[in-house]
This record gives structure tokens, C-alpha cells and sequence, in this order.
């Protein structure tokens, strides 16, 4: 895929010394890449980095809510595939003032709702149209930004019950829309992955004692391991160093 950080410095190189590899690489290139949440954090400094033909989506600049299946099933049959990467990069931690429960006892209907529309029923309403933009005859990605503490296994403190249980819900999502891909788009590859704490509006309060980066550290980090993933880590979990997270 190749982000323009790596071409700039390949095109540095006085020619002899340049990278085979790398330069065969970047004359197969001109890939296609959709952004959807482009405004966000993550996904304008994924959109900025790569190479390529990008074309953004957001709810902000487009109005595309994908809460909206009328809106996700226009915003997307209006677009011409195919896509070698289509990168979901939605998200909310705090929506309509729900913030992360502390404890189970602070649990509202209404937040465990928007969290799951906006976490986890958006991003499977994206893939679910989107399909028709993935090739079926070459190497494509569909990666979708969940988050580490949406991981059953590594939760060993409790709290952010909504936001956990809908990160959680959209790896089951992703991991089951990846083995029927399999079936029909058996070069594309559909992951979650995790960009690490990163500074953006989202984190802005939460952040706390964690270690963050920035939103372009993050996003060279996704490219880089969305870069290297193969059809047989399809369905899967990673970090933004490329290690799979347990479900
Ligand atoms: N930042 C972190 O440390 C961190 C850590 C772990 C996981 N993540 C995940 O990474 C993703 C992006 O985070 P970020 O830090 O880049 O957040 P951000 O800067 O707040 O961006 C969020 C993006 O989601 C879009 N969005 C929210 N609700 C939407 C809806 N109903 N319809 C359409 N778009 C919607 C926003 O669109 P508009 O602004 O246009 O409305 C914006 O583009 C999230 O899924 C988050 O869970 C982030």
C-alpha cells in the first residue's frame, strides 16, 4: 500500500541504492482507498499518510451517519469499487453525555444503545454495503478501528461496561463477516485493530496515566501493519504493532 512517508524517502535515495523491492512495490501501486470517518483523529491522519487515490468519508464534511442504514447504503452504492482498502476509523467513547461507566451500578439502557449503534451496528453496516467495493480478484483490506478494551480476555478491571460490551460485539461482527468473506473474497482481508491511546478528541479526558501518541504515530503504525497482514490473518485482532489481541 506503501503510505507517503515511505515514498518520499524512497524517492531521497540516489536511484542505484534505492530498494528493489520497495520500488516494485511502488510501481504497482495507485491503489484505492476509502477512509470512512475522515474528520476523526485517527482517520485524517490515516487519510493524509497514504499513497494513492483517497477519497474520504465523514458525518461532519458528508453528513454519512452510519447509524443510518439509508444513509451507509447511499453514502456507499454511490461510490465506483473497487477499493484495495477500506478503513473504518468511526467510533465515540462519550455519546449524548453518556460517559464511561465507572462501575456496573452506573449502566443506562439508553448508553449501552448509543454505544452499540455507533460501535458496533455502524461499522457492520458499513461492511455489509461495502461489500459490493471489494475486489474479488486481488489482495484488499477491510480494517475497522476497535479497541483493546473490547477484549473478553484482557479485561481484568472492569468498568466501561458500554463501550467494552460494543468493541466486543463488533469483533464478533468482524470475525464472522471474515470467514464468509473468505468464501467469496478470498484475497481480502478483514480485521479489528487497536491504534494504541492515542491523542485525540476522544482520549482527551481519558487519556490519564496511559502512554499516548500521536494521531500520525498512529496512523503510520495501522498503515505499517495493514501493509503486512495476509489473507490467513483475516478475521483476526492486532495492536498497532502488528500482535494479534486475544478475543
Ligand atoms: N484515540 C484513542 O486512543 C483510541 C483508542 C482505542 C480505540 N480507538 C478507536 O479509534 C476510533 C477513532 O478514534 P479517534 O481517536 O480518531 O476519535 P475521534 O477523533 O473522536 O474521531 C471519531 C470519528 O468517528 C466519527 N463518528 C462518530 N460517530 C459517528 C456516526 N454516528 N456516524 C459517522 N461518523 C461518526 C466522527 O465523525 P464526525 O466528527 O465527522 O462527526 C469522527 O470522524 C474509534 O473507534 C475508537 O474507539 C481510539
Amino acid at each position: 500500500m506503501f503510505s507517503k512517508n515511505a515514498k518520499a524517502s524512497c524517492a531521497a535515495k540516489p536511484l542505484l541504492l534505492v530498494d528493489a523491492t520497495a520500488c516494485r512495490h511502488m510501481s504497482l501501486q495507485m491503489k484505492r482507498h476509502l477512509i470512512i470517518g475522515a474528520s476523526g483523529g485517527i482517520g485524517s491522519a490515516i487519510a493524509n499518510q497514504l499513497d494513492g487515490e483517497v477519497t474520504r468519508l465523514s458525518r461532519s464534511e458528508d453528513g454519512f451517519d452510519i447509524t443510518d442504514e439509508a444513509s451507509v447504503a447511499a453514502k456507499l452504492s454511490a461510490l465506483s469499487g473497487p477499493y484495495d482498502t477500506v478503513f473504518v476509523a468511526t467510533g465515540a467513547l462519550v455519546i449524548n453525555g453518556h460517559e464511561p461507566e465507572k462501575t456496573i451500578k452506573a449502566l443506562t439502557p439508553d448508553g449501552l444503545t448509543d454505544q452499540f449503534q455507533t460501535n458496533a451496528v455502524g461499522p457492520a453496516l458499513i461492511l455489509k454495503h461495502a461489500l459490493p467495493l471489494l475486489p474479488k480478484d486481488r489482495r484488499a483490506v477491510f480494517a475497522v478501528l476497535s479497541a483493546r478494551v473490547g477484549s473478553i480476555t484482557d479485561n481484568n478491571i472492569g468498568g466501561w461496561h458500554s463501550y467494552r460490551a460494543a468493541k466486543a460485539a463488533l469483533n464478533q461482527l468482524i470475525h464472522g463477516a471474515a470467514i464468509e468473506m473468505a468464501r467469496t473474497h478470498k484475497q481480502t482481508i478483514c480485521v479489528c485493530l487497536h491504534p494504541g491511546t492515542v491523542e485525540t478528541a476522544f482520549t482527551a479526558k481519558y487519556a490519564g496515566h496511559h502512554k499516548t501518541v500521536s494521531a500520525e504515530t498512529a496512523a503510520t503504525n495501522l498503515i505499517n501493519v495493514i501493509d503486512h497482514l495476509t489473507p490467513d490473518q483475516s478475521g483476526h485482532f492486532f495492536d498497532y504493532a502488528g500482535d494479534e489481541i486475544p478475543w
